[in-house]
């Protein structure tokens, strides 16, 4: 298929081509371009003056109503409802409702003194078939949400995707699984800005590509995240990978060209990091040389900011590299203003007497976790992530924010419900310092967004992993700051680690 006749019969294209060769020849009209550099201003310890404090959620783990105003399935809706696939039969039907309770949520939001909220739209709320005729009644939800979040000065940072694919596009013609995909998801995106551009100026297009387009898809067996498909090859993977790069590069054009106003575009990765066992420039090097290889990176960051599959990634991938068409590279190629980094885990990497050149370390069972299974507890990484991409793009002044970082809880609530969340505490004191060591070291880390405001729909765990900063009594639906939440409050006023 002719990709580029695929994807020019779609009316904003024109424009926003124009207006991507502006930006890349070194012309900006964006919002994050403006943010001074990054740097410590306040002193020892201390985050940059402006620095983006916020925290985060996702329609399909936090909306609930899952059947009002005119929206239509998305393939989470089928998948948890699918017996056997989540915790305890757990579904997002309900959630935390904050299509009923935003108002109450932005003022947890307010008192937390969170100044950004990053929240993601959900796609078949907008359009009910996942294309054609837009529910107006769903964009008008985003609106109250983002109305009563600016009565409170918070800044509205929206995804577009956040894995809950219209299931009338599963059914039509097999999802992610087709090319086709790209092409409806920048019209989303073009209905979206067009519609709500004039109240949100801070977009990320698609969150973790790995995680659904890898986690929602098997080599031979269901994948555990929606659709939970079984595909042949691992190229057949690799292949929806590509598309989702394809739809990425679509939306960041849409955006562009739809937005009534000036807008900065980004994407929120879960990017892998890796850190040097001891700091030497041995272990250094074979950081970045590690970086760039890795699956996530190699195959997916790195298209998306430098237009090139890694060359050692391909080398490893001979037999399941995707195909790529003329044009698509040129198309994932989209200028971004800014990149989000979610951060939650990493591994320890060394110099080792390899073709490579390094080797990375083993996690194991026993390794402290953030109570789940993959969340090795590693600081450090938020830190070498921070700094490796900019080295790796050649990027190194590309406004980066945290758009994700946290963990689950494993303490429970007393009778008063308050949750004494100290593993957490820990967990987020040990990361941001290393958040300021990157700011203080001059990269230009511009926020954080901590994962999660609210205890929510944990995708295949259900309701039985926790990472909100505040409880949620799934049968009341009561919220109860947890001691977490009065931590990062008060990180938040001095602007330093507490
Ligand atoms: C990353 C995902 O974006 C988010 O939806 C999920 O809840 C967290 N990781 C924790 O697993």
């Amino acid at each position: 298929m002719n990709t580029k006749n695929q994807f020019s019969r779609r009316s904003f294209i024109g424009t926003a081509v124009a207006a991507g060769a502006t930006l890349a020849a070194g012309g900006s009209s964006t919002v994050a371009a403006e943010h001074p550099r990054s740097q410590s201003t306040g002193g020892p310890g201390s985050f940059p003056k402006d620095f983006w404090w916020g925290s985060a959620t996702a329609a399909y783990q936090v909306e609930g109503a899952a059947a009002e105003d005119g929206r239509g399935p998305s393939i989470w809706d089928t998948f948890s409802h699918t017996p056997g696939k989540t915790d305890g039969g757990d579904t997002g039907d309900v959630a935390c409702d904050q299509y009923h309770r935003y108002a109450e949520d932005a003022k947890l939001m307010a008192d937390l003194g969170v100044k950004h909220y990053r929240f993601s739209i959900s796609w078949s709320r907008i359009l009910p078939e996942g294309r054609g005729t837009v529910n107006e009644k769903g964009v008008d939800y985003y609106r109250r949400l983002v109305d009563a979040l600016r009565q409170h000065g918070i800044t509205p940072h929206a995804t577009l995707f956040h894995w809950d694919l219209p299931q009338a596009l599963q059914d039509r013609y097999a999802g992610w699984q087709s090319r086709e995909v790209a092409g409806d998801f920048g019209d989303y995106a073009a209905a979206v800005a067009k519609r709500l551009g004039d109240r949100i100026k801070h977009w990320m297009t698609i969150n973790e590509t790995s995680s659904f387009a890898i986690g929602g898809y098997g080599v031979g067996k269901a994948g555990n995240k929606a659709p939970g498909i079984a595909v042949a090859t691992e190229k057949a993977r690799w292949q929806i990978v590509h598309n989702a790069l394809l739809a990425h590069g679509a939306a960041c054009q849409a955006i562009r060209a739809a937005s009534p106003g000036r807008c900065s575009v980004a994407t929120a990765e879960d990017y892998s990091s890796f850190v040097p066992l001891t700091e030497t420039p041995e272990n250094i090097a074979a950081a970045r040389r590690a970086f760039v290889r890795d699956n996530r990176n190699g195959a997916i960051l790195m298209p998306i900011l430098t237009g090139q599959y890694d060359a050692g990634w391909l080398e490893d991938h001979r037999a399941s590299a995707p195909d790529i068409a003329d044009g698509d590279l040129k198309l994932i190629h989209q200028p971004l203003d800014g990149l989000g980094f979610n951060c939650y885990t990493g591994a320890y990497v060394r110099a080792a007497d390899n073709p490579k050149g390094y080797e990375t370390l083993p996690m194991f069972d026993g390794y402290p976790k953030g109570n789940m299974p993959w969340l090795n507890i590693l600081p450090e990484a938020i830190y070498w992530g921070i700094r490796l991409v900019g080295e790796a793009a050649n990027r190194k002044n590309l406004p980066i924010f945290i758009s994700e970082n946290g963990c689950a809880d494993g303490a429970l609530p007393s009778a008063d419900e308050l949750v004494r969340d100290t593993d957490r505490i820990m967990y987020y004191r040990a990361y941001l310092r290393q958040v300021q060591r990157a700011a203080a070291e001059g990269y230009p880390v511009i926020g954080y967004f901590s994962w999660s405001l609210l205890d929510n729909f944990e995708w295949a765990c259900g309701y039985s992993k926790r990472f909100g900063l505040v409880r949620v009594n799934f049968k009341t639906q009561k919220r109860t700051p947890k001691l977490s939440y009065h931590w990062y409050q008060e990180v938040i006023r001095q602007n330093r680690v507490v």
